[in-house]
């Protein structure tokens, strides 16, 4: 594109205006010329330019090492070859490493997500890091908090590190990522982070979830300890025995808050390089999502296994006490649809 518009230029400065012509046309049609040739000519230096200070980011910040394979060159921004200060990647020095973050909201199947992801051998996905408040004060801490994750340097239960090929960890829009995201954005868009959204469409079963996950916070129903996640049936259907009820006073603008929420968050993150998981579409068919999500991430595909279990399973009217009362109040709106989902 550059060469084209440059050579076009150069035609642009040999035209020559017939003799006949006045010499106030010659010089109007010259200075159009040069007008026309400084403007491409801006042009093709600011396309060079981004090109120079692509290259120089990603040289200055990873060094790469000169045993790479042969990969993609578009692949490029997104490859990163860490070099840990708090051990050595030994053999898989030379296995470059993606970076990656779930975003998503309480109670959207993110932490059954997040164990089949860690079930590959090659995925490190911490948890919600930005979890205790300390961690998202203000945009540093949270720059500081990254650059240790994606340095392989940040250690939990499911770091595999040496031979990680895809680095990550949980984001919930409300851990500090709605309040800073143009820092965000900019430190996802320079380091090639690859954004994995995993959302909800039916609101509802959220907030059932949601509000029967508070009343345990309290109620301690699994032997007096308070869970969010369950590994058994058993402990499944004792957890959902408990009916919430539903205020349909706020309940209309509580599912339209949500999923605004969700929709400026997609809004703001758009520039980045991403994926659109839907809960839902992942309960029907894991193994067929789970590869789209392993090709995104260009992971060695393997079968991928979580112990959790689903809570909430069947009708929606076997989980709400005032269940006649929330149907009166989303009959007939763009919500009801949410009532009669099964799964
Ligand atoms: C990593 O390996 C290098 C050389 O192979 C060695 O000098 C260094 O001490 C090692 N670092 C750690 C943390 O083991
Ligand atoms: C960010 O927060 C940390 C501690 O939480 C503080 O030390 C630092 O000065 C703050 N930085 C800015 C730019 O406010
Ligand atoms: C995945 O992990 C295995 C076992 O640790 C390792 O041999 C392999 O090189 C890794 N693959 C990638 C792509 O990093
Ligand atoms: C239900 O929501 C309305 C509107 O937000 C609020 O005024 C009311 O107190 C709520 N009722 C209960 C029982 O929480
Ligand atoms: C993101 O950008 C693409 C292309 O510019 C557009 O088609 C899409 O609708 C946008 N999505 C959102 C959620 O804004
Ligand atoms: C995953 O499991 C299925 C059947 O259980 C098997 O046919 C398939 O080969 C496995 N795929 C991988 C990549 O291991
Ligand atoms: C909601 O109420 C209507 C009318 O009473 C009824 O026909 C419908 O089956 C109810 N929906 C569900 C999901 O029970």
């Amino acid at each position: 594109m550059a060469e084209i518009l440059c050579s076009f230029n150069k035609d642009a400065l040999t035209i020559k205006p017939p003799k006949k012509a006045s010499f106030v046309l010659r010089l109007m049609l010259s200075a159009f010329a040069m007008a026309c040739g400084i403007y491409i000519c801006s042009i093709c230096l600011k396309q060079m330019n981004l090109q120079n200070t692509n290259t120089f980011l990603l040289f200055e910040d990873f060094e790469r090492p000169c045993y790479d394979t042969v990969v993609d060159r578009s692949q490029i921004p997104y490859l990163h070859y860490p070099k840990p200060k708090t051990f050595n990647r030994s053999e898989c020095a030379g296995n470059p490493v993606r970076l990656f973050a779930i975003v998503s909201m309480q109670r959207s199947g993110s932490g059954w997500f997040e164990t089949l992801l860690n079930s590959h051998v090659n995925v490190s996905s911490n948890g919600e890091i930005f979890g205790p408040k300390s961690r998202r004060d203000n945009a540093s801490t949270i720059v500081k908090t990254l650059d240790k994750v994606y340095n392989l340097d940040w250690f939990t239960s499911s770091s595999k590190n040496e031979c990680s090929a895809a680095i990550g960890f949980k984001w919930m829009l409300n851990q500090g990522l709605m309040q800073h995201p143009k820092e965000i954005i900019q430190y996802f868009n320079d380091r090639g982070v690859n954004v994995i959204f995993l959302f909800r469409r039916n609101m509802l079963r959220r907030l059932v979830s949601m509000l029967a996950n508070v009343y345990d916070k309290e109620a301690k129903l699994l032997n007096g300890v308070h869970v969010s996640h369950v590994h058994s049936n058993e402990e499944a259907s004792l957890l959902s025995k408990y009916k919430p009820k539903i205020n349909v006073t706020s309940l209309k603008s509580d599912l339209r808050g949500m999923e605004s929420t969700a929709v400026k968050a997609l809004n703001y993150f758009n520039s980045t390089r991403h994926i659109i998981i839907y809960y839902e579409d992942l309960i029907k068919d894991p193994t067929q999502k789970l590869v789209e999500v392993e090709d995104f991430l260009k992971l060695p595909q393997m079968n991928l296994t979580s112990q959790q279990v689903k809570i909430h399973k069947g009708a929606l009217s076997e989980h709400i006490e005032n269940f006649d009362e929330v149907n009166k109040t989303l009959s007939g709106t763009a919500y009801e649809k949410f009532l009669q989902a099964d799964y």
